[in-house]
């Protein structure tokens, strides 16, 4: 967990994205040892947990760093409220118990976590949507609940085991963003013997389909290139 007088505004910026790959393996040599720094430094030990962040991961967090996507999915009602409703649904387990939710954009799931009763709750997201994350738990007065730690799950430290875990790991197609794998490093990290997930299951439905003319408009189109028979479509 990170210093008691670092969660005077919730908010904690950990290693990882906003630094360049360079700057991190820079940094990334000694444990800080000002308490009142908001950047917390690890040890350049790399622990098994913490693999390394890719060009692709920069990318893929810097995607939701704007507000655009967070609102698409904010506004998909049934999405939203399906987790609020599973976590009112699951308040006794939640109520008065630390929480951690995995990837929490805006916060908003923190926040019903909060509403339920949570006694703490790590939001952590590696975007910097969590600086909006930060200021929105300020703004519902909840600083003193959810802590905003920005910067990967797999990065960040919680000196406490926790009792529930939240996320919205959700792709396309299910398992499209990879995430799943952040959830279950949260798990295997902090998550107390018998704790819950939320959601713990899930199931993916498949059907063959065939589609002529999207076919036809993304393969074919390359066997014939101002007759040019290219090789593209065997990729
Ligand atoms: C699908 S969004 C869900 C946001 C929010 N929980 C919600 O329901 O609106 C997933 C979020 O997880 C974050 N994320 C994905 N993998 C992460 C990781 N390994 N560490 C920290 N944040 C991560 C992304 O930056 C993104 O903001």
């Amino acid at each position: 967990m990170f210093p008691q007088e670092n969660h005077s505004n919730g908010y904690q910026q950990g290693p990882g994205v906003g630094y360049s790959h360079r700057e991190r393996v820079r940094r990334g040599t000694r444990r800080s040892r000002a308490s009142t720094s908001s950047v917390r430094v690890y040890d350049q030990h790399q622990p098994q947990h913490r693999p390394p962040c890719t060009d692709f991961d920069v990318a893929y967090f810097h995607s939701y760093a704007h507000l655009g996507i967070h609102q698409e999915m904010i506004k998909d009602r049934v999405r939203t409220e399906t987790y609020r409703d599973a976590i009112m649904q699951h308040q006794s387990s939640i109520a008065g118990k630390v929480v951690v939710d995995v990837g929490c954009g805006t916060g908003i799931l923190s926040i019903f976590c909060a509403q339920a009763g949570a006694k703490r709750v790590y939001a952590i997201d590696a975007s910097d949507i969590a600086l909006q994350a930060n200021e929105v738990v300020k703004a519902n007065n909840l600083s003193d609940v959810i802590v905003v730690l920005h910067g990967r799950v797999e990065d960040v430290e919680i000196d406490e085991e926790v009792d529930v875990i939240i996320s919205e790991w959700m792709g396309y197609m299910l398992l499209y963003e990879s995430m799943l794998g952040s959830v279950i490093n949260a798990r295997d990290r902090w998550l107390k013997p018998g704790g819950l997930i939320l959601p713990s299951s899930a199931t993916l439905y498949m059907a063959p389909v065939t589609h002529t003319d999207r076919y036809s408009d993304s393969v074919d189109f390359w066997r014939n290139v101002y007759g040019i028979d290219s090789e593209f479509s065997t990729w």
